[in-house]
């Protein structure tokens, strides 16, 4: 029933000036999601059938439209002539009664409002149906004006000084019988300031007709339209907030909320609990009582339950197990795969490697392209050196093995099992299992000859301190006032 004989046309063609960034602010992401996908998603949910008009870098909205695997059909608006001109040109595929057209820039929509505007319209009579909206500062949005029974929307810019203080706003969703639109699309004036046709301008023309409009006043935080960079960062802390709002009813602690990063498909188990600062994204996936230090960034990975991430750690396409400490200021990147207790410490690098059940790098160590088996011990500033120049080689080191400290392991190579490596080893040869490999100079002591040397030091030091003046010339530091930038300083 909710769908009620119904298609959907997207307006998606617009150039986005107002953004100053020359790329379509529908490719731009909120929480992790580019914003035509919002729109896109609602719709593919409530089985709605779909058009989209796409005009400015549609290749880039076409291609993630399709990767959203949502069948829609494409029309292309060869000029950019407005909203009027952009359903007007999709006339072809009104296939169903009625037609919902919607803004693609209005990403925190719900379907429950989408479902109470078919409901509503259907029940009504009315030709039109939208969705009106009460804003504190409603400047750049078109306002609702009524006369009487006479309703009709005027854009900011044709707006009478007295208008201007009008707060009721048209959101840009609107649900049209198609006979209507059919009757009136092509009458549309040409708006001779903007030298655009407005879709709007057919809400006084039912009035006019003295055909029934009906308005939906709905929350202003659903309908937020983007048009600006700021009212982009606006609907982010909306989103953003609405997304940490529900993982705490879902039993998850958030130290200083606002200041944390998290995307829409991000998942966290209950009684974890993420610090200040922490970034949580590409639908990174936390269990139950686990812990994200401050400002850690956690992005594309999979992490077991209570493993504890330690402060300032970044971790990027990599699955860590159950019980593990990763961090603090520890980097894993591409492709690790962390077992279960396993201790990885500060500074530590990790790439592609495997590190299974029980084993620890606890300090200032660089594992890449490794496999690393269970209950080894890597020693303080180890160094898998993978890479000759060309290529990149792989380091395998066996269950049970121990790796003294500062030992650089030249790949490939591999240490058996229970094998042990001397502190300060350069492994360039395979170490069969159990054994253990010595590869550094031999130490001699010269018993005595320490304090011959003082001596030595000593006398030379005091000859040429007096033969010398000894001049020390200190630059002084010259401080640069920063410059700040242009448009900050007439704040
Ligand atoms: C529009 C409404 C305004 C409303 C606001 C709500 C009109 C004339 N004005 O203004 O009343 O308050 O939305 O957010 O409709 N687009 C095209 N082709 C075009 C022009 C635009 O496809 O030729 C698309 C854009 O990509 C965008 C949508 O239509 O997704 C709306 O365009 P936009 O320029 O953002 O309209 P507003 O000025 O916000
Ligand atoms: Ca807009």
């Amino acid at each position: 029933m909710k769908t009620l004989n119904t298609r959907a046309i997207v307006l998606a063609a617009g150039k986005s000036s107002r953004f100053k960034t020359n790329r379509s602010k529908l490719l731009y992401s909120v929480c992790g999601q580019p914003m035509i996908l919002y729109t896109i998603k609602l719709l593919k949910n409530l089985g709605i059938p779909t058009t989209v008009v796409v005009g400015y870098q549609a290749d880039e909205i076409k291609k993630l439209i399709k990767d959203s695997a949502f069948k829609v059909d494409f029309i292309s608006q060869k000029e950019l002539l407005g909203t009027g001109n952009a359903v007007a040109i999709t006339k072809k595929t009104w296939d169903k009664d009625n037609i919902l057209v919607m803004n693609g820039d209005g990403p925190l929509l719900t379907e429950e409002i989408i479902e109470e505007l078919l409901y509503s319209h259907n029940n009504s009579g009315a030709v039109v149906t939208f969705l009106s909206s009460h804003s504190m500062n409603p400047e750049g949005y078109g306002r609702v004006i009524r006369d009487g029974k006479h309703v009709s929307i005027i854009e900011e810019r044709n707006l009478t000084d007295e208008q201007k203080f009008v707060t009721l706003i048209n959101s840009g969703i609107y649900l049209f019988k198609k006979n209507f639109l059919q009757d009136n699309i092509d009458n549309i004036q040409l708006d001779s300031i903007k030298k655009e046709y407005y879709l709007t301008d057919l809400i006084k023309m039912a009035s006019d007709q003295a055909l029934k409009v009906k308005t939906i006043p709905v929350p202003y935080d659903n309908v937020r339209g983007v048009n600006t960079l700021e009212e982009l960062w606006a609907v982010e802390q909306i989103k953003r907030s609405q997304i940490i709002k529900h993982w705490m009813t879902q039993g998850v602690r958030f130290e200083l909320a606002q200041s944390i990063h998290i995307d829409w498909d991000v998942e966290i188990g209950i009684g974890s609990y993420i610090g200040t600062g922490v970034h949580i994204i590409r639908g990174t996936k936390i269990g139950s009582n686990c812990t994200i230090n401050a400002f850690c960034i956690i992005d594309n990975c999979k992490i077991d339950d209570n493993s504890y991430i330690h402060s300032h750690t970044v971790v990027q396409d990599s699955k860590i197990g159950k019980n593990s400490h990763v961090g603090p200021f520890a980097r894993l990147r591409n492709n690790v795969l962390i077992g279960n207790n396993v201790n990885i410490g500060n500074f530590v690098e990790i790439k592609n490697s495997e590190i299974a059940d029980d084993s620890s790098a606890k300090h200032l160590t660089y594992l890449g392209d490794s496999k690393i088996g269970k209950n080894v011990n890597i020693g303080a500033g180890t160094i898998t050196c993978n890479y000759d120049g060309v290529n990149k080689h792989r380091t395998e080191i066996k269950d049970g093995v121990f790796i003294g400290s500062n030992n650089t392991l030249v790949a490939p190579v591999v240490i058996e099992k229970d094998a042990y490596t001397a502190a300060g080893s350069t492994i360039t040869k395979d170490v069969p299992k159990e054994s253990l490999a010595i590869a550094r100079a031999r130490q001699e002591n010269k018993v005595g000859y320490a304090k011959k040397l003082k001596n030595k030091n000593k006398k030379e030091t005091e000859s040429s301190v007096s033969s010398s003046v000894h001049k020390e010339k200190r630059s002084k530091l010259n401080f640069v006032g920063a410059v700040k930038p242009k448009s900050a300083q007439n704040l």
